[in-house]
């Protein structure tokens, strides 16, 4: 049997790789490490202005990035994004289902629309992401990964007021399990990542009730009763999908890593 060296199997040089929601938060601690690792990364966002300047903060360090514009719950802009890198870069490699929302809203005020908004991006959107990357990677014939964002809330609830996040996020870890029993045979490796807290402008505006997205001075939000005694940053769910995105991880399909420094234990 021929062993690879690690530093080879983390290599991700060739690969193209979609980071949905990449341009904050987790999902540029994602891009980071993918680019870091050789990836073209494209980092489909709402809004190209903001992707491109991530895109560019990557391409500052001499790796390799493109912003693009996409609502990953929309089909058509899906399909878009899909046919965009392949006439860019001809094929994708790795896609990283990151993109999601998380207001705020106990079921008392929560209206239908407020429900079907959540779950069109965090259920909806890694569907479609999901769907139109996995034909052109069974197309192509070379494997693929695909990573899921999902959340400790795909297991237990963190707190009131996120039974629709919940819901989606249990129907994400669902939908990774059934697509990666058909996928398998493609070598298309499907798989889920889920963060407990971790500091970021989305979780920072849900704490603040919409004050303040920064995560600068944010100390308080550190205090979670996490038995390893911080929050997360983004890079250490960047490193994990780094594992799963290369070689590393070469015979794992339809599973899920916690990632939430003990905060389920308790
Ligand atoms: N931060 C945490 O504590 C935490 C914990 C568990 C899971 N997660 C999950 O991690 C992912 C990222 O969370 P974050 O904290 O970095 O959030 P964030 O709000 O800081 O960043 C999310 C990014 O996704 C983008 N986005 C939102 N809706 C989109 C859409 N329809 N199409 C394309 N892009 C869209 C936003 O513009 C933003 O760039 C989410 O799926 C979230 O549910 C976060």
């Amino acid at each position: 049997m021929q062993i690879t060296s690690h530093a080879g199997l983390l290599d991700l040089s060739g690969k193209v790789a979609i980071v949905t929601g990449g341009a904050a938060g987790i999902g540029f601690g994602i891009a980071y490490r993918l680019a870091e690792a050789g990836a073209r990364v494209v980092i489909a966002g709402r809004r190209l202005e903001e992707a491109q300047k991530t895109a560019e903060e990557l391409i500052a360090k001499g790796w390799e990035a493109t912003g693009a514009s996409t609502d990953v719950s929309k089909e058509d802009e899906v399909q878009e994004l899909v046919k965009d890198v392949l006439d860019q870069y001809g094929h994708i490699d790795i896609l990283v289902n990151n993109a999601g929302i998380f207001p705020f809203n106990p079921l008392a005020s929560m209206t239908s629309a407020d429900f079907d908004k959540v779950i069109a991006t965090n259920l909806r959107g890694v569907f479609l992401m999901t769907k139109y990357v996995s034909e052109e990677m069974k197309k192509r014939g070379q494997g693929g990964k695909i990573i899921n964002i999902t959340s400790i809330d795909s297991l237990h609830p963190s707190s009131v007021g996120l039974a629709h996040y919940d819901a989606s996020k249990h129907g994400v870890f669902g939908f990774m399990k059934n697509v990666a029993l058909e996928l398998a045979k493609d070598n298309i490796t499907v798989t889920s990542v889920a963060p407990g807290g971790i500091l970021t402008p989305g979780v920072v505006s849900m704490q603040s009730g919409g004050k303040q997205n920064t995560t600068e001075r944010f100390p308080e939000y550190q205090k979670m009763d996490v038995p390893m005694g911080r929050m997360g940053v983004p890079d250490d769910i960047g490193k994990v999908v780094l594992f799963l995105a290369s070689d590393m991880s070469s015979y794992m399909t339809g599973v899920q890593i916690v990632v939430d420094g003990g905060y389920l234990l308790n």
